[in-house]
């Protein structure tokens, strides 16, 4: 079979940002490093008046389509994934076309689009869709736009309010790419879970601690489906780029990840010295007194120095971006893919035909693991992103600002004002149709 994957990837931020140490933290009256250390997260990517998932999603497409060099007959399907969608109709992939369509001669009027939901697991999905749709042969030489976008915004006064974020991650999926081979092997971790969700409500209710039980839940059960098929080492993967809701729920399912994978190998022997061997079910009486056990050994295995090392080289790197933008829900593991990649190519690390294990998650409840192979482009693919411009132009709000524009996007909310920033080369969303659809347009 011809390698199918990721051909290029384009990182598109909300133009403002909310400083959760400085601002958020200041008005809520805690320690800043509840969010810097605790939660790990030291800012919120926001939309502005004219920005929204649409926008966000068009602008990211665009910046893809233009340095790949792409006219719309060169992509037979566009999917979007988002858990922010405004019509429970018309897909969101449809705004994107008709945004595209007003700047680049030709039309996608050929191209199949369609929606993904599955909470921040859909963009994954979206991949594997377009993977699939390739592989079968039904793609005609074209290649398939995967965008996942998202306005994670949350209730004013929830506890999920400081892991707030949004932005867009576009994704060209193709033959021969550059960036990364999806391989074929998936584990699936999924149960009927109600810790996350939007019954026709535009903010989730959220169980929070339970959400995290269940994160973790679900991301062993993949593990497991996974290792039946590939048994895996905690050296095979140059990064392990996670969903990261924030990164300090990576910091634990990457602790119960690695203890399992390292069972039954060389590291467990090599530990064993310092902390002693794994606990296994069969030396208990009961559940609980094996569940402490394993807690026990977890917190000693994260302060040994193979652990440190190993941490540091693969999960750290990937969430150094998602640090400084929040949660963008459907876009959240693909920020850590390429935040990963980032890193690696800025400190000279070589990851050329290196492994990389992407844990996906999305509340409801489901987690999905596969490998990907990194290719040799994989260094000029990265290096032709902005993130850093992106990311440090910008306009960093104050709390009462942030009040007014969590009014803006609250759809229950008519407030106005003027936006924070200037528009300029990038599609804005500017008012209301006559059957009260978005309306879009692009300022040069
Ligand atoms: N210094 C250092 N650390 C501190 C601290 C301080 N001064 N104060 C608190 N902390 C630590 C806490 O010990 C805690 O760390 P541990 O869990 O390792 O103990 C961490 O900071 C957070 O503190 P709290 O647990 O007290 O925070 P909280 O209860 O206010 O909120 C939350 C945490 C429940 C995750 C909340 O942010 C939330 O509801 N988030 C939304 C749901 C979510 O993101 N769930 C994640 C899994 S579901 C998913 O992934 C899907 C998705 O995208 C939503």
């Amino acid at each position: 079979m011809t390698d199918v994957g990721i051909d290029a990837a384009e990182f598109r931020s909300g133009k403002l940002k909310l400083d959760l140490a400085e601002t958020f933290a200041d008005e809520k009256d805690d320690d800043p490093a509840k969010y810097t250390k605790g939660l790990g997260l030291h800012a919120s990517s926001f939309p502005d008046a004219y920005e929204d998932i649409v926008t966000m999603a068009a602008n990211a497409a665009k910046r893809l389509m233009d340095r790949k060099g792409l006219a719309p007959e060169d992509i037979g399907r566009i999917d979007v994934a988002t858990e922010s969608a405004f019509d429970h109709s018309k897909p969101v992939s449809t705004y994107v076309a008709g945004c595209l369509e007003q700047v680049y001669d030709g039309d996608f009027h050929h191209a199949n689009k369609g929606e993904r939901k599955f909470a921040c697991i859909a963009g994954t999905q979206s991949i594997d869709d377009a993977v699939n749709w390739i592989a079968a042969g039904k793609n005609r030489g074209r290649a398939a736009l995967v965008i996942a976008t998202d306005t994670a915004l949350y209730e004013r006064g929830d506890p999920g309010e400081a892991t707030q974020g949004a932005g867009a991650v576009a994704m060209l999926i193709d033959e021969d790419p550059d960036l990364t081979v999806i391989e074929p092997e998936q584990g699936f971790g999924s149960a009927d879970e109600t810790d996350f969700l939007k019954p026709n409500q535009q903010f989730p209710s959220v169980d929070g601690k339970r959400s995290m039980q269940v994160y973790l839940m679900r991301m062993r059960e993949a593990l497991e489906d996974f290792e039946m098929q590939t048994p895996t080492h905690p050296d095979d993967f140059a990064l392990v780029p996670f969903h990261t809701p924030f990164p300090g729920m990576v910091r634990k399912a990457a602790a119960l990840g690695y203890r399992h994978v390292a069972r039954d190998t060389d590291v467990e022997e090599e530990l064993a010295e310092e902390i002693g061997r794994q606990p296994r079910p069969e030396a208990f009486d009961d559940e609980e007194a094996y569940r402490d056990a394993l807690k026990e050994y977890t917190d000693k295995l994260t302060e040994t120095d193979l652990y440190s090392e190993w941490y540091s080289r693969t999960i750290e790197p990937t969430l150094e971006v998602s640090a400084q933008v929040g949660n963008w829900y459907t876009g959240s593991v693909h920020v850590a893919r390429i935040g990963g990649l980032k890193h690696a190519r800025e400190n000279g690390i070589d990851l050329d035909n290196e492994q990389l294990l992407v844990c996906s998650y999305g509340s409801g409840a489901q987690a999905e693991i596969h490998a990907e192979t990194v290719q040799p482009g994989w260094e000029d693919e990265i290096a032709a992103l902005n993130i850093d411009d992106q990311l440090v132009e910008r306009y960093d709000i104050s709390w009462e600002q942030y009040e007014q524009i969590h009014d803006v996007h609250n759809h229950d909310e008519s407030t106005d004002i003027d936006a924070y920033t200037t528009p300029e080369g990038e599609f804005v969303f500017d008012g209301w149709g006559r059957m009260g659809e978005r309306k879009y347009t692009y300022v040069e």
